[in-house]
């Protein structure tokens, strides 16, 4: 890769918290390079042989860990598939003794996802080998604000004053805030949108504005992530009822085509079709949702690779 003199500020990637924007461009420019070596007939490099890497998923995943393994498989490192339901966990074995019986197997790279926040945290200060959070809690998911970030770059070039809504379930979302981090690093604006009830009153403090209304959202954007409810994160109900947050906050190809611009429009699945989208929206020429997910092989190969680089 013509990009590998450059490295990351970072040793792992446990937030977007920590990156900063030149490393947000090195990533965007690395994915890129491996976005067009994914369009050849053969789609591998073997830019990490001998390298091993440990998918850990204690929570589950569809996008997020095929696209891992995706990623690792191009690049031609070796991987090894851990899922906690199959496990010793079940028997008392801690985090940590899990993955310090993994690691002295000799593996190089753990990608985790966790349903506690700040496990991959907690992690890094007890193993030295680089670690990927794929997901903690309520708290990050960097893979994948980077790669909603570099698929609107994509679609609408520099971010810098861009408007982006992201709208839904705020309060539950580590997407959402990797994305505010992300888009706020890169210049865009943002607003969040959704029920009083599912956005954090400190919300503001990390520089974006609030509504409570989706059409002002809408009306107001160039891009549109919308985001699923997390009903598995909520221990008390935060709305009446499903069908009352969809006809308040669901969003329809009608209320697209009624707005006197094209916005694009993004969610990092898995989507609950007829409440916070509606299929027609969700399939409609403005989605870029399925380019989400092609990106996101690219975006985490080039993280992948960039850790891996300088770790050497
Ligand atoms: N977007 C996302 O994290 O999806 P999965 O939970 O399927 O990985």
């Amino acid at each position: 890769m013509s990009s590998n003199e450059q490295t990351l500020s970072v040793k792992n990637l446990l937030g977007i918290k920590d990156l900063t924007a030149s490393d947000i461009d090195l990533i965007f420019k690395t994915a890129a390079e491996f976005k067009e070596v994914l369009q050849r007939p053969i789609k591998k490099v073997p830019t990490l042989r001998d390298t091993t890497i440990v998918n850990l998923f204690y929570e589950n995943s569809t996008r997020t860990k095929i696209s891992f393994e995706l990623a690792e498989k191009r690049l031609g490192a070796d991987v090894v598939n851990f899922a906690a339901s199959s496990s010793s966990l079940s028997k008392g074995e801690t985090l940590i003794d899990t993955v310090r019986n993994i690691l002295c197997m000799k593996v190089d790279m753990v990608v985790m996802r966790h349903s506690a926040s700040g496990a991959p945290h907690f992690l890094s200060k007890h193993i030295d080998a680089a670690i990927i959070n794929a997901g903690d809690g309520t708290n990050e998911h960097p893979t994948q604000a980077l790669l909603d970030s570099f698929s609107m770059h994509e679609k609408h070039g520099s971010l810098k004053g861009k408007k982006v809504a992201i709208i839904g379930d705020i309060a539950h979302s580590r997407v959402a805030l990797s994305n505010i981090f992300c888009l706020k690093k890169l210049g865009a604006e943002v607003l969040v949108a959704g029920p009083p009830t599912l956005i954090p009153k400190h919300i503001a403090s990390l520089g974006v504005d609030v509504t409570y209304n989706v059409n002002e959202a809408l009306a107001w954007c160039d891009i549109a992530n919308v985001l699923r409810i997390q009903l598995e994160r909520q221990d008390m109900p935060l709305f009446s009822s499903l069908r009352e947050y969809s006809l308040q906050f669901g969003i329809t190809k009608a209320m697209l085509d009624g707005l006197d611009k094209e916005i694009t429009l993004m969610h990092p699945g898995p989507i609950n079709r007829g409440v916070e989208l509606s299929s027609d929206a969700a399939d409609s020429g403005q989605s870029i949702i399925l380019d989400q997910v092609q990106n996101g092989v690219a975006v985490r190969m080039a993280v992948l690779y960039l850790l891996a680089s300088g770790k050497k």
